[in-house]
């Protein structure tokens, strides 16, 4: 099963919790890289250390939370190696997998309820990277990292 990492910030901390008690319950291994409670934080700090995680292969994927999920996608598309997306609806959850191979997932607390949170992140889980022409395009992406 696969290991997933978690951040938020103090506004997605509510939803954070909830996502990670719901996929821990269907059997994944989830850690929460902070913030652990809902004193008044910065996204930039949790989105690091929970993207550090990914890079590193200790954690398969990341899940990031913040008020809108905008700061977090930013932050964690600044690290070598992440590609996330910020998500409000499933079909771009799955799609940034098919085709983007992304690696984190944000949602922003004050856009997403918890069941579409839930939607969302189901169907970004169950889709697979397709690889062929997409994987060029990847390789596209990782060579414009490395120009930085
Ligand atoms: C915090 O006020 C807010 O800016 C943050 O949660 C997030 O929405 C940033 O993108």
């Amino acid at each position: 099963m696969l290991k997933i990492a978690f951040g938020s910030d103090h506004i997605g901390f509510g939803l954070k919790k909830e996502i990670m008690a719901y996929l821990t319950q269907k059997g994944y291994t989830c850690f929460d890289f902070g913030a652990h409670d809902e004193n008044r934080t910065s996204y930039p700090i949790h989105a690091r250390a929970t993207c550090q995680a990914v890079v590193s292969g200790e954690y398969d994927l990341g899940i990031l939370i913040c008020g809108t999920g905008v700061g977090m996608s930013i932050s964690a598309n600044k690290i070598h190696g992440i590609r996330a997306v910020v998500c409000s609806e499933p079909y771009s959850a799955a799609l940034s997998r098919q085709h983007n191979n992304t690696n984190v997932l944000a949602m922003g607390a004050r856009v997403v309820g918890v069941e579409l949170a839930k939607m969302i992140v189901d169907n970004w889980l169950a889709a697979q990277f397709e690889g062929g022409r997409h994987q060029e395009r990847v390789e596209m992406i990782t060579a414009l990292e490395n120009e930085r």
